[in-house]
């Protein structure tokens, strides 16, 4: 085995796209080993400065470890420290890490390391996308959520505030696609990863295996179903074949269709659950039964955005109702909530929707799961079928 190369026991999906490949790892300990693996790349140079944007939400060891294995490597190592909170994912939060990058004088061919989950991942990387035109990103997530989804397929943003409050944050509609050069997944970081932040995480697996027949992995679905138990304990073994897996269908999304353009669905299929999702994650004064009120965390939107769209679907007859009880049986087995107490009236519901970037030319597109773990795009779907989506969730 080559000096920082994988070891026998991490894993790694290739990921490709027109003009550019990475490769993702999926292990354990990878940031203590992080310097040699950046040393054996080609893709950055010895020596280089190379800034590391962490989560402050961090146990201080991961990112010590990381940052003393690559000065260990020879790389001229600068840190910032970035507060992981949805209210401040916003144009202001970029500009601190835009001064820190040139104060520390990095230069273009240096890297940006995001270590963190997919709101660092995100803010890092869009700050990684425009400084200097682009510089080389490497992206370390550190949540399930951001190990199965965000990490990959070079997608980085933020909030857009136009009205003051959370309920006026739009989300995620400014950003640019920037394909990191590598992305290592260290498995065993989710050890400190709260329950709740953890099960959220979840819900991004479950989508998947909604649409992963068509991405190369049909058993996804129900192999997830019957390992729900080992994921919500956390099982090593079976948590780095459910990052691998997850992994591989996003890649096989993210390659057929980079930019999300296709009028037959490619990426925009992964937005399944989140036009419902992204209605109601902004806003306030929802409480999920049985936790404290407050904002709802993207996985547990999702989650309950997962429910609405296949009720949606069932109302139309797109997918068996089957499908709904089996969806809502897997999300209520990982934890998550299936209801959401005091969303608003269906029209308000309605034109927050109609917000969501998943918006063109003035008709609403919508992806409703088909069953058999297949989704499809749905154009302007009726009122009515909608309204059944949020029936479902309505508690
Ligand atoms: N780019 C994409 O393709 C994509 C896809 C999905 C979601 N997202 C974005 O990702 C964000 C959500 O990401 P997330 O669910 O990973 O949450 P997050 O990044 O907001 O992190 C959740 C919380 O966990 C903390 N945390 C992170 N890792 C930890 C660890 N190992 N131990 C202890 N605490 C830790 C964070 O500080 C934060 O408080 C949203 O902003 C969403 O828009 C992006």
């Amino acid at each position: 085995m080559p000096a920082g190369g994988p070891t026998q026991s991490d894993r790694s999906v290739r990921v490709q796209v027109p003009g550019h490949e990475y490769e993702v790892r999926i292990g354990t300990g990878l940031l203590s080993r992080i310097g040699e693996t950046l040393g054996a790349s080609s893709s950055v140079r010895p020596g280089s400065r190379v800034f590391l944007a962490h989560d402050a939400n961090l146990p201080q060891a991961v990112a010590s470890a990381a940052g003393r294995s690559l000065e260990t490597s020879g790389f001229r190592v600068s840190a910032a420290a970035l507060r992981a909170d949805e209210s401040d994912k916003t144009l202001s939060a970029l500009q601190p890490i835009l001064v820190e990058l040139a104060k520390s004088r990095q230069e273009r061919h240096e890297p940006l390391i995001a270590l963190g989950g997919g709101l660092v991942g995100d803010l890092a990387g869009f700050a990684g996308a425009i400084y200097r035109r682009g510089i080389p990103v490497i992206q370390c997530p550190t949540t399930l959520l951001s190990m199965v989804d965000a990490s990959v397929g070079g997608k980085t943003g933020a909030n857009l505030a136009i009205e003051p409050g959370d309920s006026g944050l739009l989300k995620n509609v400014i950003g640019a696609f920037h394909q990191p050069i590598l992305v290592l997944a260290d498995v065993s970081t989710l050890i400190s990863l709260p329950d709740r932040q953890y099960r959220s995480g979840i819900a991004e697996c479950i989508k998947h295996g909604l649409l992963s027949a068509d991405f190369g992995d049909p058993g996804l679905a129900d192999w997830t179903a019957a390992q729900l138990d080992s994921i919500v304990a956390r099982d090593a073994t079976i948590l780095a074949e459910l990052i691998q897996r997850n992994i591989a269908v996003k890649a096989a999304v993210v390659r057929g269709d980079e930019r999300e353009v296709s009028p037959t669905g490619g990426r925009a299929l992964l937005n399944l659950g989140h036009t419902f999702g992204h209605a109601i994650e902004t806003l306030t004064g929802l409480t999920l039964p049985g936790f404290p009120a407050g904002p709802l965390l993207h996985g547990e939107a999702v989650a309950l955005g997962l429910i609405a769209a296949t009720a949606c679907s069932a109302a139309s007859g797109s997918c068996p109702p089957s499908l709904l009880a089996q969806v809502q049986s897997q999300i209520a087995k990982t934890g998550l909530s299936t209801k959401v107490q005091g969303l608003p009236p269906d029209a308000q519901l309605l034109s927050r929707m109609g917000h969501d970037k998943k918006v063109e030319g003035g008709s609403l597109r919508l992806i409703l799961p088909a069953g058999s773990g297949r989704s499809k795009v749905a154009r302007d779907p009726s009122p009515a079928h909608i309204q059944s989506g949020w029936a479902a969730i309505r508690a």
